[in-house]
């Protein structure tokens, strides 16, 4: 076991001295986990394809040294782009991603597509290209936001379920073929969390659903710290289901 890890001085949740990549991180969760883990003591790479609201989030950030990029993910060039700018890291969070209501029965090829590209494709591709380049430190943690969504069945959310159940497979593959460098891997499932990708008439009717009330983006950015920090350094290729006792 390292010093660091022996000394009982150590706050084994802080993020002191370690660098996180944050993808989504111009809103909602993602925007959250980059504040909360600046003011953990990390420094932290925020990217975002919304540059004015990347710079608003970057402007909320304690501590020196973070760095944004705007990018879209679903686009290699921009995934290449970021995985050349972007420093070695000890903790990647994939936030992005997008949910769209849709009923199989009426998806489009299309509708598919767009789901597949940004909820699968880019955190698995942006992951690729960084461990080719070396670029995720040794006893790093990589976190993919899941869904309750991939667990169970919800009506409507197919698509979006399938991509995220999908990420569930890659996880358990990945902590296998990593755990050689004691880089680890896991998810986090929310159930419904507070934040612009609701529609508000959505966000109450989910309310009845929780009885511990609807989570909200700190609920998930503080399940995020742990998974980076120390504390988690026995956990990995699993998922933390965070669902405010709405019980899969
Ligand atoms: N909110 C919930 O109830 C909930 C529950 C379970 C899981 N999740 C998951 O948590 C994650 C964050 O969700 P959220 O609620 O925070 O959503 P949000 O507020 O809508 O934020 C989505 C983020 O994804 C980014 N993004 C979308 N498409 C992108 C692309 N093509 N390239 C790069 N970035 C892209 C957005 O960037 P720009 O705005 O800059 O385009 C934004 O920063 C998602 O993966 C979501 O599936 C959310």
């Amino acid at each position: 076991m390292s010093d660091a890890r022996n000394d009982r001085t150590r706050n084994p949740f802080s993020l002191e001295g370690k660098t996180v990549l944050v993808t989504g991180a111009s809103s909602g969760i993602g925007r959250q986990t980059a504040i909360t883990c600046a003011a953990r003591g990390a420094r932290v790479i925020l990217t975002g394809r919304n540059e004015e609201r990347l710079q608003d989030t970057l402007s909320r950030l304690l501590g020196d040294g973070h760095v944004t990029v705007v990018a879209d993910l679903t686009q290699s060039t921009d995934r290449d782009r970021l995985a050349q700018i972007s420093p070695q890291v000890d903790g990647l969070v994939h936030c992005a991603g997008m949910q769209k209501h849709c009923p199989i029965r009426q998806l489009t090829e299309q509708g598919m597509n767009d789901m597949y590209n940004v909820n699968f494709l880019a955190p698995v591709m942006l992951t690729q290209r960084l461990l080719q380049r070396s670029a995720i430190a040794r006893q790093g943690s990589i976190i993919f936001l899941l869904s309750t969504a991939a667990h169970l069945g919800t009506r409507g959310v197919g698509p979006y379920s399938a991509m995220k159940a999908g990420l569930i497979g890659i996880i358990k593959c990945l902590a296998l073929e990593q755990v050689k460098h004691k880089i680890r891997v896991n998810g986090i499932s929310p159930s419904a969390v507070a934040t612009p990708m609701w529609g508000a008439d959505q966000l109450e009717a989910q309310k009845a659903r929780h009885p511990l009330g609807l989570g909200e983006s700190q609920d998930v950015a503080n399940a995020a710290v742990y998974l980076l920090s120390d504390a988690s350094r026995w956990v990995t290729g699993t998922s933390l289901v965070m669902d405010g006792g709405s019980i899969l």
